[in-house]
């Protein structure tokens, strides 16, 4: 089906937005339309650098553009759900960064409020939307690895830079909203469910945002998990689901090959000498792949979006809220208590 491509304002001009819109340059179902800064010069000045229309000099400003159909927000964690919520008030669909919102509550009342005007509301996960994700679901829904026993998902980057939002407590910083949201997004979509509690421990910097965090993570059947991020590392990214059949790895990147050659591997079986199928990963920018399914998720419907679905967003944030609520002390916490 074709239709008129989604015109899409950029909430900012954040260092991400230049790769987002960048990568939406080749669709035709997507239209980086306008881009709002909190200073018009600064607007400007990124929409001639990445070719977009408009310039706005105000975030209000977008929100009340005819024009413009969503909005994606590339703001700082902390301010997710404020304008998430503007958005979606204003009658604009919303594709959010990751992590969604600072704890549960607040991805509760974005989904809420996304429901109550007649909006679409979803998180960006780009590795999600490609195609090794939704292999990794079909082959688990399948059963092609058995009863799942063990998921182990880590991620870490470099960021040394106090400047960086991501250093900054007050801006929702820290290892465990950045990689650690991306660690549990791929336990959230192997497990299928809610873990139900989890044991967690940290270092924390001296303003109190943690560069390294690990997380013992159990399931109600028995399922366990541990999910490691941080930002005292070199880059890594991989993943290990098992069940009594079989076992998968992936390091789910976000753009194949970018950062690192895409892993995805599946031994359909137990025995250590049966073979191990290396399945090759096709390149594509998960970006694109990410606005092109929120594009026909809004034209089309629930069933064109290849994302997080809300379910799995708020799992997760009840998820990173246990794991942050349990690691000062190393205390088992129950999600959701
Ligand atoms: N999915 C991914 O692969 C991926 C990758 C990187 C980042 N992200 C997410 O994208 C978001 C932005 O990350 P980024 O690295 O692009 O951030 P960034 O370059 O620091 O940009 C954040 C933008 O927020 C705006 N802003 C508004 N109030 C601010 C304040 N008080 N302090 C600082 N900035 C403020 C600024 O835009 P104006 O000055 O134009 O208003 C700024 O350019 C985060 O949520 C992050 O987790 C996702």
């Amino acid at each position: 089906m074709s239709f008129a491509p989604l015109r899409i304002g950029v909430l900012s001009a954040a260092n991400i937005a230049r790769a987002f819109t960048a990568a939406c340059k080749t669709s035709t179902i997507v239209d980086v339309a306008a881009v709002a800064s909190r200073g018009l010069d600064k607007a400007e000045a990124f929409a001639r650098e990445t070719g977009i229309a408009r310039a706005l000099g105000s975030y209000e400003a977008l929100l009340a553009d005819a024009e413009i159909e969503a909005v994606y927000i590339p703001l700082p964690n902390s301010m997710h759900a404020e304008w998430a919520i503007k958005a979606v008030q204003a009658g604009k669909h919303v594709l959010c960064e990751k992590p969604l919102a600072m704890d549960a509550a607040q991805a509760r009342a974005m989904f809420a409020a996304a429901e109550a005007h007649g909006v679409y509301l979803r998180e960006g996960y780009p590795w999600m939307s490609q195609w090794h994700a939704q292999e990794t679901r079909r082959w688990i829904a399948e059963g092609q690895i058995g009863k799942l026993a063990l998921i182990r998902s880590t991620f870490g980057v470099y960021f040394a830079d106090p400047a960086n939002i991501r250093l900054k407590s007050d801006m929702g910083g820290g290892a465990l909203y950045d990689a650690g949201s991306y660690a549990t997004s791929l336990l959230r979509l192997a497990a299928g469910r809610c873990p139900t509690r989890v044991q967690a421990s940290w270092q924390v910097d001296a303003n109190g945002v943690d560069l390294t965090t690990l997380a013992n993570i159990e399931f109600d059947d028995g399922l366990m998990a541990q999910i490691a991020c941080s930002f005292a590392t070199a880059f890594h990214r991989n993943a290990q689901i098992v069940g009594d059949k079989g076992c998968i790895e992936t390091n789910y990147l976000n753009h194949p090959p970018m950062g690192a050659p895409p892993v995805l591997s599946i031994r359909r079986s137990a025995v250590q000498t049966d073979p191990v199928e290396n399945v090759p990963v096709p390149s594509g920018n998960g970006f694109l792949l990410e606005a092109e399914s929120f594009a026909r998720l809004v034209r089309e419907g629930e069933a064109a979006w290849n994302g997080a679905s809300p379910q799995e967003s708020i799992d997760i944030a009840m998820t990173l809220d246990a794991i942050r609520a349990s690691a000062p002390t190393g205390q088992w916490v129950n999600v959701g208590s």
